[in-house]
């Protein structure tokens, strides 16, 4: 037995120094060390083994075992050493090469337009204010003080969902009751939000209007507020966006939600008022929508109107992205085609 032992011995160091891959290294473990290896069964046939034998084969047979675990450990860095440097030989590269550029990503023009009103909005003392997209039909119209039977329920202009009541919000204007409510204190507190944010509309699909788009609707409410204010901060705002000489107009309309109600006309910037394609030849461009909220939204959103008035404002960020670059088709905002995004 112990002669075998000194042949297997030989045996496996002879084979080891022919070992040169990560396969033989594993292939020769398994057919000397593995568990059904030749020397992990000497070791074990020790027990049939007659007594006096015993002590010398096992302390042999033990000195093996180490010995092949030892060698296997050394030749196992060997060809891994190799391995590395033959890699490193193959795989040689010339470090002097330029590097590739990476592409680097860019703000969506949407995005860029609704962080520029941020800071506008922001150095005015306007708070972002993030309202639900999902909303229900109360705060969306009702409580804007929407007749029951406005046309602006209509089926046509709302996404309805499978929840009664539950509805995709068609403007940022439900965004006025939740701020006054939320941050009015019980109509004890002046506030002022603006609440940017997307917006659906049940409507088909063109160069002009999409089913969503962003609005961002501004709100002040406070003790002594008047339509002058309104319009002063409106034509801050515009002479931040079109620069210091814009002119805005005031135009009477209607919506809802405030009374009186204008909407909000800047100069062409573009033919400076002489009348171009953009502002369709009559010199002014459409910015927002705006008016001072009407009474019964006040109450709606927790204040005495007696004593609390207000002003609201919404804008379109696409739509004066769109008047600002000369972007004929709103369709590319979402399209997600680089060759539109990286113009900007
Ligand atoms: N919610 C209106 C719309 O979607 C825009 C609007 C008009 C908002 C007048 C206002 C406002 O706050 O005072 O068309």
């Amino acid at each position: 037995m112990l002669e075998q032992l000194e042949v297997i011995l030989r045996e496996a160091l002879d084979a080891l120094s022919s070992v040169n891959n990560p396969d033989s290294l594993r292939a020769w473990d398994s057919k000397f060390l593995g568990k059904k290896g030749l020397v992990t069964e000497m070791v074990r046939s020790v027990g049939q083994m007659p007594k006096e034998e015993r002590a010398a084969f096992g302390k042999r047979a033990n000195e093996v075992k180490v010995a092949l675990t030892d060698a296997f450990a050394e030749r196992e860095a060997l060809v891994a050493a190799r391995r590395l440097a033959q890699d490193l030989e193959e795989g040689e590269i010339d470090v002097t090469l330029p590097g590739r550029p990476t592409e680097a990503g860019g703000l969506h023009p949407s995005t860029q337009t609704l962080r520029q009103f941020y800071d506008i909005w922001g150095d005015m003392g306007f708070q972002v204010y993030r309202s639900r997209e999902v909303e229900d039909d109360d705060t969306n119209f009702t409580l804007l003080n929407f007749p029951p039977h406005h046309p602006a329920r209509d089926m046509q202009d709302t996404f309805y969902t499978t929840t009664p009541n539950v509805i995709l919000r068609t403007h940022t204007s439900p965004g006025q009751i939740h701020a006054m409510r939320n941050l009015g204190n019980g109509g004890t507190q002046p506030i002022r939000v603006i609440l940017p944010g997307m917006v659906y509309r049940f409507e088909q699909i063109t160069a002009r209007s999409e089913v969503q788009f962003h609005q961002v609707e501004g709100l002040a409410v406070g003790r002594n507020i008047t339509m002058t204010d309104l319009k002063g901060t409106i034509a801050a705002f515009a002479r931040r966006v079109y620069g210091e000489n814009a002119r805005v107009r005031f135009r009477a309309s209607y919506f809802p939600f405030t009374e009186p109600s204008m909407e909000v006309d800047v100069e062409c910037f573009l033919c400076g008022g002489k009348g171009c394609r953009v502002c369709k030849y009559s010199g002014w461009i459409e910015i927002a929508g705006s008016g001072m909220v009407h009474p019964t939204v006040l109450q709606n959103g927790g204040y005495d109107p007696a004593e609390w008035s207000g002003f609201a404002f919404g804008m379109g960020p696409e739509r004066m992205t769109m008047n600002k670059h000369g972007i004929n088709d709103i369709r590319y905002f979402w399209g997600n085609d680089l060759r539109f995004l990286e113009q900007f």
